[in-house]
C-alpha cells in the first residue's frame, strides 16, 4: 500500500511539568532530564471518539478520497469508555462510513500493528482503500498520586489513508510476553456465578525493564526488517520512533549509529501517547514538508506485552 494522507488531534488541555509539581512529588528538573517530556496534551472535557474523528477526517482530506471510497478501518486503542461496540465502529458511525472496522490493541506498537494488517488485507485483495485511526488515552490508565507512570503519558489521535501502492517495504511484528512488566486490571461487574477475587489495579509499570526491552527490540527489529528487504541504513532518512522517552530515542540512535538529524521528535509537548504517538509525529513532520518522494522512514515503537514492531515504508 502507500500513504496518501496523515492527520492527527491532540487534547485541548496542556499540562505543564511544574503543573504536576503542585500535587506530585516530582519537578520539572527531574522529568525533563530522565524523559525530555516538558508538557503533555490531556483529555479533559473532549471525548476520545471526536479526537479520532478529527484526525481521521484531516487525512481523508489529505488523500483526496471520500468516506464512502474507505473500505476497511482499522482502529488502534487500549482503552477507551465503550467496551462494546469497538472504537473503529464509533469513529466510522460519526464520520458516516459504513465499512467494517476492527479495534487493535497492541499497545504502543498498534500503529505498526495496523500497518502490517492493512497491508496484507489489501495484499489478499480484501481492501482498496484502508483508513487507520490510533486514539488513546493512556492519561485515564495511570493512578495519578504515582509519580513513576503519570508524568509521562499524554492523549491524542493519529490517522493515516493507504491506497494500493509498494510504499510498505516491509513489516516486522516481535514480542517477548512479559505481562508483568506493563500491566493495569479492572474490575467486571460481578455475575451472580462470580466466586473468585478480583482486582481494580491502575497501570503498574517495571520502567527500567521496559526501558532496556524497547531499547534492545528496536535496534534488533530495525537492523533485521533492513537487511530481510536488502536495504542499509544509509537509504534510511528517518527513523520515526515511539516517543516514549528521549533515552531510549538516544540510545537507539547511538547504537544503530545513525545522525540525530533522522530523528525528529515531538514529545517535549505532547509525552507518550501509546499507538498514537508515530501517526501524529507522522502528521506533524509531513504537514511541515520534511518528507520527499521516495524518502524512507523506518518506524519502530515498543510496549505492554511486551510488543513490538518496525516497518520501513518509502514516500
Ligand atoms: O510506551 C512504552 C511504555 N513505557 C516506557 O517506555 C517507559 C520506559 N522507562 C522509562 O522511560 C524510565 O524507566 C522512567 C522514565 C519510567 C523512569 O526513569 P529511570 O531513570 O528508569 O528512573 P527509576 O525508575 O530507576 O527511578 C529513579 C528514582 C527513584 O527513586 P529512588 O528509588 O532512586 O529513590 C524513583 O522513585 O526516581 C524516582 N522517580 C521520580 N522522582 C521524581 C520516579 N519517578 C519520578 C518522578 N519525579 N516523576
Amino acid at each position: 500500500m502507500k500513504i496518501i494522507g496523515t492527520g492527527s488531534a491532540i487534547a485541548e488541555k496542556v499540562v505543564t511539568n511544574d503543573m504536576l509539581a503542585e500535587f506530585l512529588d516530582t519537578s520539572d528538573e527531574w522529568i525533563t532530564q530522565r524523559t525530555g517530556i516538558k508538557s503533555r496534551h490531556v483529555i479533559s472535557h473532549e471525548e476520545l471518539e471526536d479526537l479520532g474523528v478529527k484526525a481521521a477526517t484531516a487525512a481523508l482530506e489529505m488523500s483526496g478520497l471520500q468516506a464512502a471510497d474507505i473500505d476497511f478501518l482499522i482502529c488502534s486503542n487500549v482503552m477507551n469508555e465503550y467496551i462494546t461496540p469497538n472504537l473503529g465502529s464509533i469513529i466510522a458511525w460519526k464520520m458516516g462510513m459504513r465499512c467494517p472496522s476492527i479495534d487493535v490493541n497492541a499497545a504502543c506498537p498498534g500503529f505498526i500493528y495496523a500497518l502490517d494488517i492493512a497491508e496484507n488485507r489489501w495484499l489478499a485483495g480484501k481492501a482498496k482503500n484502508i483508513l487507520i485511526v490510533c486514539a488513546e488515552e493512556p492519561t485515564r490508565m495511570c493512578d495519578w498520586k504515582d509519580r513513576s507512570t503519570s508524568v509521562l503519558f499524554g492523549d491524542g489521535a493519529g490517522a493515516v489513508v493507504l491506497t494500493g501502492g509498494d510504499n510498505i517495504k516491509g513489516t516486522k511484528l516481535a514480542a517477548q510476553p512479559a505481562p508483568d512488566k506493563i500491566w493495569e486490571r479492572r474490575t467486571l461487574e460481578p455475575t451472580p456465578f462470580i466466586t473468585k477475587a478480583e482486582m481494580n489495579v491502575p497501570m503498574q509499570m517495571k520502567g527500567r525493564d521496559v526501558f532496556r526491552f524497547a531499547v534492545g527490540a528496536s535496534t534488533t527489529e530495525v537492523e533485521a526488517l533492513l537487511k530481510e528487504i536488502g536495504m542499509t541504513k544509509d537509504q534510511v532518512s528517518y527513523y520515526m520512533i515511539h516517543q516514549a522517552n528521549l533515552r531510549i530515542i538516544d540510545a537507539i540512535k547511538n547504537y544503530l549509529g545513525e545522525p540525530e538529524r533522522k530523528f525528529p521528535v515531538n514529545l517535549s509537548d505532547h509525552g507518550n501517547s501509546s499507538s498514537a504517538s508515530c501517526p501524529i509525529l507522522l502528521d506533524e513532520c509531513n504537514r511541515k514538508g520534511m518528507f520527499k518522494p521516495g524518502d524512507i522512514l523506518v518506524f519502530s515503537a515498543f510496549g505492554a506485552g511486551l510488543l513490538s514492531g518496525a516497518a520501513v515504508v518509502e514516500w
